[in-house]
């Protein structure tokens, strides 16, 4: 029988054949062979990420699921999981088989071409709100720039939780700038958030606060858990520090006094971009902040 009989079935020569099982009975099944798939060194959270693909699939909360556990999963599920359990364990990121990721409370959509916001980024965003909070001569509210905005995760959360600031953030990435710019339609704040495209500090002429989440990685610290990630996202030479490097100067220029620049950094770079900001700021207040995992994760600026 070739393969196109096969597929259109037995017809008048005998009883259609049974129709294929489906591949999970229910979605403790499911679960169970995804979270096997996604162990071993594919997945640091196998569990969870195979709990957060089923969800997608089937748009169910957490209470859904455990409610519903032992009961049939429906087809469009059940067949949807597979491919999409494949497509994790060979590499791709949660956030872009789910589109998007929760950042500082707000969902931010996310895909190939820009970087999933991290965990440890909502420290910085936290110590800076608190910081400018505490600030009262900015009247008006301050001129903030995110540069290095990517899906805009910083310069969007930070406009939602100070109204008064006027923020601005700048990617060199076209394709970032895309989703920048949809997460900003989709939060209402198209008014209040300016997106552009540049190198750095080029198009901006003053601030009163700098964030920078560059990239800031050596290429020794390529792992198969970022590899889908854009390399231009990530890198910056050989010490991870040839951003900074550029950034630190131009924005001794144009920092106001009072003014705050924040740039996060992997722990093992905290000496030397410790020296890099007393070189570009000498007068300035320069320290290191640690994250929540109580490893050292920004330096702050305050000028
Ligand atoms: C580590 S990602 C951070 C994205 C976002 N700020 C976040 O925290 O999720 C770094 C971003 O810097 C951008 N970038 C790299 N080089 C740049 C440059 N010279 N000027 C402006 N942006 C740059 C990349 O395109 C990328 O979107």
């Amino acid at each position: 029988m070739s393969g196109d009989e096969r597929a259109r079935g037995g017809g008048a020569r005998g009883p259609a054949p049974a129709p294929a099982p489906l591949p999970f009975g229910t979605a403790r099944d499911a679960l169970a062979w995804a979270v096997a798939a996604l162990r071993d060194g594919v997945s640091e959270s196998p569990r969870l990420d195979a709990e957060v693909l089923l969800r997608h699939l089937l748009d169910w909360d957490r209470a859904q699921l455990f409610a519903r556990l032992n009961d049939p999963l429906p087809e469009a599920a059940a067949s949807g999981y597979r491919p999409l359990i494949a497509r994790r364990v060979a590499g791709e990121p949660v956030a872009y088989l789910v589109g998007e990721r929760e950042f500082m409370g707000l969902s931010f959509v996310v895909g190939p071409g820009v970087l999933v916001p991290r965990p440890e980024t909502e420290d910085l965003v936290e110590w800076l709100v608190a910081r400018i909070r505490a600030e009262s001569r900015w009247h008006g509210g301050p001129r903030i720039v995110d540069v290095g905005t990517g899906s805009g995760a910083i310069a969007l959360s930070l406009a939602s939780l100070l109204p008064a600031a006027r923020v601005v953030g700048v990617d060199l990435s076209p394709l970032a700038l895309r989703y920048a710019r949809e997460n900003r339609a989709r939060l209402n704040l198209d008014r209040r958030v300016g997106l552009v495209r540049g190198d750095l500090l080029a198009p901006i002429g003053a601030a009163d606060v700098i964030a920078a989440n560059l990239p800031y990685l050596r290429p020794d610290q390529l792992h198969t858990g970022i590899a889908d990630e854009p390399a231009e996202a990530l890198f910056a030479g050989q010490d991870g520090l040839d951003l900074y490097r550029a950034l630190l100067p131009q924005a001794a220029r144009l920092l106001h006094s009072p003014g705050i620049l924040v740039a996060e950094i992997d722990p093992s770079q905290t000496v030397a971009m410790r020296d890099l900001c007393r070189a570009a700021f000498p007068t300035s207040t320069v320290q290191v902040q640690r994250d929540l995992a109580g490893f050292d994760r920004f330096v702050s600026v305050v000028h």
